[in-house]
């Protein structure tokens, strides 16, 4: 399972390149937002940056803004030629389906975003997206759970041999990953805090503190 942080920010970006397991990057208007990049140069300005910091091979979702089909591919073909990591982001709408039809066809590839049934997931793959991200976490937040929406589309996906890659989003925490990682997920993006969380354990620490105690006690 691949490993993507979901953040337009740069710090962030770079301390989870750093860490040397990082495979990608998704973004969306609300992240962008947070990190007060507005406009549209700003905008692809900040994309080649995360771009320059995760380096070559690993894929950068950029979402377009645009909600009718002209718009998707104007924007669309403008942030795929910014850059080789760039995937186009777009959301799960006729328009949108549309789009990623064209782009599919036009060798462009594509994220198709807010993603929150197994239906969506069939259009999705049958208009050849690169990568599906349903959204687990916003489900949860509606008393369901969103992890069995992964694990529909995981068996539909190999049932059908579909290439549309499932791209877990809106995946907030350790668990989640590893729910995820356990359904077959191919991709997980989430915080860097939700990837850091994976690190821990009480048991490695004490462990770790009574080797290094041990050590010190025989050499002194
Ligand atoms: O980028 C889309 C998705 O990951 C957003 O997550 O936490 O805002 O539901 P969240």
């Amino acid at each position: 399972m691949l490993f993507f942080v979901d953040t337009a920010n740069l710090d962030d970006i770079r301390e989870a390149t750093e860490l040397g397991i990082l495979d990608g990057v998704t973004t969306n208007p609300s992240l962008m937002a947070k990190e007060g990049i507005s406009g549209e140069a700003p905008v692809l300005n900040h994309y080649q940056k995360i771009c320059d910091i995760v380096g070559p091979g690993r894929d950068v979702s950029a979402e377009v803004i645009s909600t009718d089909f002209a718009g998707m591919i104007v924007e669309g073909k403008r942030l795929a030629e910014l850059h080789e990591n760039i995937v186009v982001k777009v959301p799960m709408t006729v328009d949108g389906i549309k789009a990623i039809s064209f782009f599919s066809q036009a060798g462009i590839r594509t994220n198709c975003t807010l993603v929150f049934s197994a239906g969506q997931a069939i259009l999705a793959a049958k208009a050849g997206a690169t990568y599906l991200s349903p959204f687990i976490g916003r489900i949860d937040d509606m008393s369901w759970e969103g992890i069995d929406l992964i694990k529909e589309i995981v068996e539909i996906y190999s049932t059908q041999g579909y290439d549309t890659s499932i791209l877990a989003a809106s995946v907030r925490s350790p668990l989640h990953i590893v729910q995820c990682a356990k359904a077959g997920a191919d991709v997980v993006t989430c915080p860097l805090s939700a990837i850091k969380g994976l690190f821990y354990h009480p048991l490695t620490d004490i462990g770790l503190a009574k080797f290094l105690a041990d050590h010190k006690k025989a050499n002194g």
